[in-house]
């Protein structure tokens, strides 16, 4: 090699390395100071986690940023001890505003310690492993890797580079208080210059402006190509979480609040079209309220003809209000670590906040909704034909399987 060629290398390889440390000490500025004042340390799988699959070149970048980017706080408090009972005063008094709401159901009364709680998770985790690795559960788009998920899939993926916490938000299972959460953990939003510190204090039309949140689909736009790198090292670390619910429950619910209640975007969108193709109809009104004074509504039926219809994905991928969990949060690509459940809400919350180490200044909101109970499915389903059930049930299932809701016989039988 001649001298000036070996010259022109170090340059291209110096000013690479440049950018790779002005990106990376960018990008971890932010947790760096977070770790100073709220030390955190990532709930650890009970077996070591297998490295996500990387091609060879790849896996040496990754390394590489996780260096740069601090790899000491990894593997220092084994998960399991940080996860302790809950202190007293952390439940409500009897008769506090939280135990009078209608409908809320303060579970945590009884709640398993602990141990049972650590157990709980490391069960989820588990199953969900289980199936990821089973050959023999198949479902569209399993196997496919990480670097193959396209960036808009990724939408869904919250980050917050404070604390190290990703959560992927699932429509319908209490996503509005957790966005909350984590707009309060990440000081996304102002409140006249000063970050929220309460989440019930953050409007609601501001936690679903998507430009509030920092999500995985804008990486591209802010490191370009090494986004896909940053993101992994960023899995790799941080505390990763979703929470879910059972999924033909969580399908009344999206039905509940978009097409029971007055909602204009949902009835042109959504509502008019499944009139039109499902019920027969062929003039309708302009706005939802007209149409729900002349009686106009969609009904169940017509919304699960809607989500058994074969057009209906080939038009558009399902509304997220009910896609399937696993297309939202891609559970067998991504590893989480805590793995809630809207049947557990209080539980599981109040132990996350914990695992999170911000527990004291933070509580998760009470749920003052009137939610949808697992109890009413067999009403709901009730003029439901048998063989539509059992479509649905295939369109779903990979979520009942992956989460651990068994499956719903008593709606599937004759
Ligand atoms: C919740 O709403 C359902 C109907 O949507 C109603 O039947 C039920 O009584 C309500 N529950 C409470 C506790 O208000
Ligand atoms: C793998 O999945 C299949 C199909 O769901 C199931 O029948 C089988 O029991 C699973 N195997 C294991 C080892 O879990
Ligand atoms: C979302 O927030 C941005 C920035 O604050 C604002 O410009 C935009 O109008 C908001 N969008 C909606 C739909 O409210
Ligand atoms: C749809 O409605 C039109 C007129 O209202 C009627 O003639 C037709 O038979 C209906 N079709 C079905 C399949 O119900």
């Amino acid at each position: 090699m001649t001298k000036s060629r070996l010259f022109r290398l170090w340059l291209v390889l110096g000013s690479v390395f440049t950018v790779l440390l002005i990106i990376a000490y960018w990008d971890s500025v932010g947790t760096a100071h977070s770790y100073l004042r709220t030390p955190f340390s990532r709930p650890q799988p009970l077996e070591p986690r297998p490295s996500p699959a990387d091609k060879e070149g790849e896996a040496s970048v990754d390394d590489f940023l996780e260096k740069l980017l601090g790899a000491s706080t990894k593997n220092i408090v084994p998960g399991r001890k940080t996860e302790q009972p809950p202190p007293a005063s952390s439940r409500p008094a009897p008769g506090s505003m939280e135990e009078s709401v209608r409908g809320y159901d303060w579970s945590s009364r009884d709640a398993p310690q602990g141990p049972d709680l650590a157990g709980r998770q490391a069960e989820r985790r588990s199953v969900l492993r289980d199936f990821c690795a089973n050959a023999s559960f198949v479902f569209p788009a399993k196997e496919r890797s990480f670097d193959d998920i396209p960036n808009y899939e990724l939408n869904h993926l919250i980050v917050d580079d404070r604390h190290g916490v990703i959560y992927c938000y699932v429509p319908k299972v209490a996503c509005t208080n957790w966005k909350r959460v984590m707009i309060v953990l990440s000081q996304s939003l102002l409140d006249r210059g000063a970050p929220y510190r309460d989440p019930l204090d953050i409007p609601r039309e501001h936690v679903h402006n998507s430009s509030t949140h920092l999500t995985f689909n804008k990486f591209w736009r802010r490191y370009g190509k090494l986004s896909r790198h940053l993101m992994k090292v960023k899995l790799q670390k941080y505390t990763k979480f979703l929470f879910v619910r059972d999924p033909f429950v969580r399908l009344i619910s999206a039905f509940r609040s978009k097409f029971e209640l007055e909602n204009e975007d949902f009835y042109r969108r959504f509502a008019v079209p499944m009139l039109r193709t499902y019920a027969n109809r062929t003039s309708l009104p302009a706005s939802v309220s007209e149409a729900f004074g002349a009686g106009l509504k969609v009904s169940f039926r017509n919304f699960i003809q809607y989500l058994l219809d074969p057009r209906t994905e080939k038009l558009a991928p399902f509304n997220e209000h009910w896609r399937q969990v696993h297309r939202l949060c891609h559970p067998c690509q991504i590893e989480y670590d805590f793995v809630g459940k809207l049947e557990t809400l209080d539980q599981d919350a109040a132990q996350l906040l914990r695992l999170l180490k911000v527990d004291q200044r933070l509580h998760f909101p009470p749920s003052y909704r009137n939610r949808t109970a697992s109890s009413w499915e067999e009403d709901w389903f009730a003029r439901i034909p048998l063989a539509w059930r059992r479509q649905l049930y295939k369109l779903y299932e990979a979520d009942f399987v992956l989460f651990g809701y068994p499956k719903p016989e008593n709606l599937l039988r004759d």
